[in-house]
């Protein structure tokens, strides 16, 4: 890899060697669409390496869920997108004699360590913006290729998971995420280019495209249906088919430049200042093998049809997608994507409509049971783009967990992270305060708190957070 880190990639030999003498390994991931990118990285390496494993999934790694995998009889298991923030429960296992641990994770370690942890953050990388998981398990993997044999296709897989935890800054994936990319250009699975970066360029009909385009926020296009149906007969260009919008993949490259020449013109119009004009356009990565105009083919939309997996209790099915299934998995997970957006949509305009309680340094908004406290995360870096939400302030979002708990998930900008915003920090601090625990990165932070704590903890966070801008 051309990443500048000699010491991650001894450390990840180090795993890779440890993992070669395991009589099997049981692998244990995380299920978001970095973590399913992770465990099919992981045990595609596994699986050509010759070793004997076994896959299973968390919601969270907490105490009960390492305490189930500890009765296990596998001696070794290899944690991926997560294990680092609960090195301090991991190594009271291993002390025991429980199993162990071989973990490729990027999220902000726990204060203790073991011997065969694979992690940004330990050499000098940003592992919310330079390296995911899925990159972590990447390392791994080249490490465990056989002599014969190249792991570079994986690197596909790696940049879905890096762009599934956003780790796209100022339109591209930096650090030794890009050293990944690199390598998967060499084997033939990626491409890059520059394009308009919004989400959905393969699938989403044109009008689609523009109208849920809010990051850089158009007036007259941005969440205006009949204001993107205006600005398109106006392009000058045919952009039907046989009466059906075609849709982005559908141009040619002329009519590509023409219609994103027409957005930048009517986004200067509208006064949208000229840095985020530039945000209009970004590098995309797309996978070079997968179909033209599918989920698959674009790596931020392959992302979100993970998260329609395993964040609904199917990461068999993403896992298998993932692998090369493109039947019976692909159409179950298109199902499951339906059922997704249509829960997001509804999540955002509920958030929208009831709007948010702002503190002094936080703002914040409880979903009860109308969100799932496994996308109550995404609800939540969706609502910091919306309509009438401030985007200057860190939001808090709580969903009901079970009877006892409640999932809070946090999120902010790298432009709060650059004054001093560690919501990883916050999130940990705030819910131990409280009885509870959790964690995350700078940038996006979760934990889990007693039921009827909300209120102290949004204190505890509001002061954190004011203690961390101030
Ligand atoms: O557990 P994990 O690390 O995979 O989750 C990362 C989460 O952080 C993702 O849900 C992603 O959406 C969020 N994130 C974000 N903004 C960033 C980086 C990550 O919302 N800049
Ligand atoms: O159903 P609709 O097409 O309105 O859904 C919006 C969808 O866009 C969400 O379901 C989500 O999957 C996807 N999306 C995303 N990340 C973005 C923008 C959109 O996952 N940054
Ligand atoms: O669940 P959510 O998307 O909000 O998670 C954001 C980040 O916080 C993820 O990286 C997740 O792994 C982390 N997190 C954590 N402990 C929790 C909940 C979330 O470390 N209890
Ligand atoms: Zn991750």
């Amino acid at each position: 890899m051309s990443g500048p880190v000699p010491e991650l990639s001894a450390r990840a030999a180090a795993c890779a060697d440890r993992l070669r003498d395991a009589d099997d390994v049981l692998l244990a991931s995380h299920i978001d669409a970095d973590g399913l990118t992770s465990a099919a990285i992981a045990s595609s390496a596994l699986e050509r390496a010759g070793l004997p494993f076994e896959t299973v999934f968390c919601k969270q790694l907490d105490a009960e869920a390492l305490a189930a995998i500890a009765a296990t009889d596998h001696e070794t298991v290899l944690f991926t997108d997560f294990g680092s923030g609960q090195l301090d429960i991991i190594a009271e296992h291993e002390s025991a004699g429980d199993f162990e641990p071989v973990i490729a994770d990027h999220h902000q370690p726990a204060d203790a360590d073991t011997e065969f942890h694979l992690n940004p953050l330990l050499f000098g990388l940003d592992g919310s913006s330079e390296l995911s998981g899925a990159g972590a398990s990447y390392v791994l993997a080249r490490a465990l290729e056989p002599d014969a044999g190249d792991n570079r296709d994986l690197a596909a897989l790696a940049v879905v998971g890096a762009v599934g935890d956003m780790q796209i800054s100022d339109g591209e994936l930096v650090g030794a995420n890009t050293g990944i990319v690199e390598e998967g250009i060499d084997a033939g699975v990626v491409e890059t280019g520059t394009d308009l970066a919004l989400y959905g360029k393969q699938t989403r009909p044109l009008p689609k495209l523009l109208e849920y385009a809010t990051d850089v926020y158009i007036p007259g296009i941005s969440n205006d249906q009949n204001g993107v149906l205006r600005f398109l007969d106006g392009v000058g260009i045919d952009l039907k088919e046989d009466g059906d919008w075609r849709r982005w993949v559908d141009l040619t490259a002329d009519e590509r430049q023409t219609v994103a020449s027409a957005l930048v013109q009517r986004a200067m119009r509208k006064g949208v200042s000229a840095s985020k004009i530039e945000g209009l356009v970004g590098t995309t990565y797309t996978l070079a093998a997968e179909p033209e105009g599918t989920e698959l083919r674009d790596v931020s939309e392959f992302s979100t049809l993970l998260n329609a997996t395993a964040r609904y209790d199917r990461a068999d099915v993403g896992l298998a997608v993932c692998l090369g299934d493109r039947e019976a998995a692909l159409e179950q997970a298109r199902t499951l994507l339906k059922n997704h957006r249509r829960n997001l949509s509804e999540a955002i305009s509920w958030v929208q409509s009831e709007g948010v309680t702002k503190e002094e340094h936080v703002q914040w908004f409880h979903a009860e049971d109308r969100v799932r406290e496994t996308i109550v995360g995404i609800v939540a870096g969706m609502a910091v783009g919306a309509n009438g939400i401030d985007r200057n302030v860190p939001i808090l979002a709580f969903a009901e967990k079970n009877d006892e708990e409640v999932k809070v998930s946090a999120r902010g900008t790298p432009a709060l992270t650059r004054k001093g915003l560690d919501l990883s920090v916050v999130m940990k601090t705030a819910s131990q305060a409280v009885g509870g625990d959790g964690g995350g990165h700078n940038v996006a932070a979760g934990a889990t708190v007693p039921k009827g704590k909300e209120e102290a903890f949004v204190e505890h966070a509001d002061e954190l957070v004011g203690e961390q801008l101030g």
